[in-house]
């Protein structure tokens, strides 16, 4: 079931604003996400927007803004995967939050299942099979089938009003 509804006003540029830092109250932790591009090179950014969707079928989802250079292959490829990064990986949620090719060349990685790129740390893995993408406009929606998963713990990275943070202890 898909339900369309009028999308409203374009909001103003103070109003982005707004929304933005009214969304950055939402904690959540950080994840790289990787694929291979229709030139099989590796392909890889930061995303926030990760989460669960369903235990039974097991699904997740995350958002990919349109105007990443990734877009096409994100949006093509039949798999990606996920990494749930640590609170001491910060400089590899910089490196893939940067836009552009190289990325790969700056930290270690393998080759995992179906081709796709896996890097040797992080605190959780999720390998999945783009199941569909949904219009969300000015980002695409990208919900996967979880193929095969792994947790490794540690402290997780966490993002708060456009800040990493530590956990506060328990
Ligand atoms: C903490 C954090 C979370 C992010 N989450 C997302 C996200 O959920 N979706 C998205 O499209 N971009 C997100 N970005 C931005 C991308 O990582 C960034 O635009 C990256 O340059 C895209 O790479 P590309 O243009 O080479 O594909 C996030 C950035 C940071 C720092």
């Amino acid at each position: 079931m898909t339900t369309d509804r009028n999308p409203g006003p374009t909001p103003s540029a103070q109003q982005s604003r707004q929304l933005r830092d009214t969304l950055g109250q939402f904690a959540t932790g950080v994840t790289v996400i990787t694929t291979r591009d229709i030139n099989g090179q590796p392909a890889g950014m930061t995303v926030n927007s990760f989460n669960s969707v369903s235990l039974d079928p097991a699904l997740v989802l995350w958002s990919i803004d349109k105007q990443s250079l990734g877009y096409e292959a994100f949006t093509t490829r039949d798999h990606f995967a996920v990494h749930v990064l640590r609170a001491d990986q910060q400089h590899v949620s910089n490196l893939f939050a940067g836009r552009g090719s190289n990325k790969f060349g700056q930290i270690h990685w393998y080759e995992g299942p179906n081709g796709i790129p896996r890097l040797e740390e992080c605190a959780a893995y999720f390998h999945c099979g783009r199941a569909q993408c949904i219009e969300g406009g000015d980002h695409t929606i990208l919900l996967g089938n979880v193929l095969e998963f792994t947790a490794f713990g540690g402290e997780p990275l966490v993002f708060h009003r456009g800040r990493y943070r530590a956990l506060a202890g328990d």
